[in-house]
């Protein structure tokens, strides 16, 4: 089965509307597909930016709720709204900061489908659970506690200990640990698994060669639409 390659960038909590002519530079390719998951308040102006290009936007967290009493919280319609396409759930700066839970990772990416957005569900094991031997039970854990029933839904395997450190997995493991995931999955064969955590221009062709291996999640490399362009390149 062919997936499509898909680039994401996750701006986290960074940018202003001056940033937005990263969208002028980037230089898509007609076989990868590329998404920018910005903070909210960018989203509306990225997706007229965008509009004529086949570049997606999409949010980085949202509630699980469709609307209601979450003063400072924003529901999937209301990013679907804007233009959004996607949405990242799970992020683990999220579980850290935020105490999300497996359920309520499952139920974000539920509220996501039901407003028609693409959940793209982040797992990934802690320094500590890896050097223990425990990182495919507890990725494993993960994905069973935070999927939907049903697609459509993308995953994101980032492991805690490389995200924005510059450290990356060796491929050995995220082959390994892609392998363990796509098994695990009901409906694996179509479901496009990312991996995040420092992907870089300089490591990403070895990332994305491999097997498993649908695409990269890209924090910090995807601020700089010449970093980003790299990467795409690469893919
Ligand atoms: P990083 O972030 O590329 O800066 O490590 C990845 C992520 O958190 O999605």
């Amino acid at each position: 089965m062919s997936r499509r390659v898909l680039i994401a960038g996750n701006w986290k909590m960074n940018g202003s509307s001056a940033d937005l002519d990263f969208f002028q530079a980037l230089e898509c390719r007609t076989d990868v597909d590329v998404l920018v998951c910005l903070p909210a308040t960018l989203i509306a102006k990225a997706a007229t930016l965008t509009a004529q290009s086949e570049i997606k936007i999409g949010g980085q967290d949202c509630h699980a709720a469709p609307k209601g009493a979450h003063t400072g919280d924003l529901s999937a319609a209301m990013l679907a709204d804007v233009g959004a396409q996607y949405v990242i759930t799970g992020h683990s700066e999220r579980r850290a900061d935020h105490g999300e839970t497996d359920d309520g990772v499952r139920a974000k990416s539920e509220a996501a489908q039901a407003a028609g957005l693409v959940p793209v569900i982040c797992v990934g094991e802690s320094q500590d659970d890896r050097e223990a031997g425990r990182h495919i039970e507890i990725v494993t854990a993960q994905l069973a506690g935070s999927l939907p029933a049903e697609g459509p839904f993308i995953i994101a395997y980032e492991p805690v200990w490389a995200i924005g450190t510059g450290l990356t997995a060796r491929a050995e493991d995220i082959a390994e640990m892609h392998a363990a995931i796509r098994a695990a999955l009901p409906i694996g064969e179509a479901v496009q698994i990312l991996y995040g955590g420092s992907v870089k221009p300089k490591n990403a062709a070895e990332i994305l060669a491999l097997e498993d291996v649908d695409g990269a999640l890209v924090g910090g490399a995807s601020l700089e639409a010449e970093s980003f362009n790299a990467i795409i390149a690469s893919a």
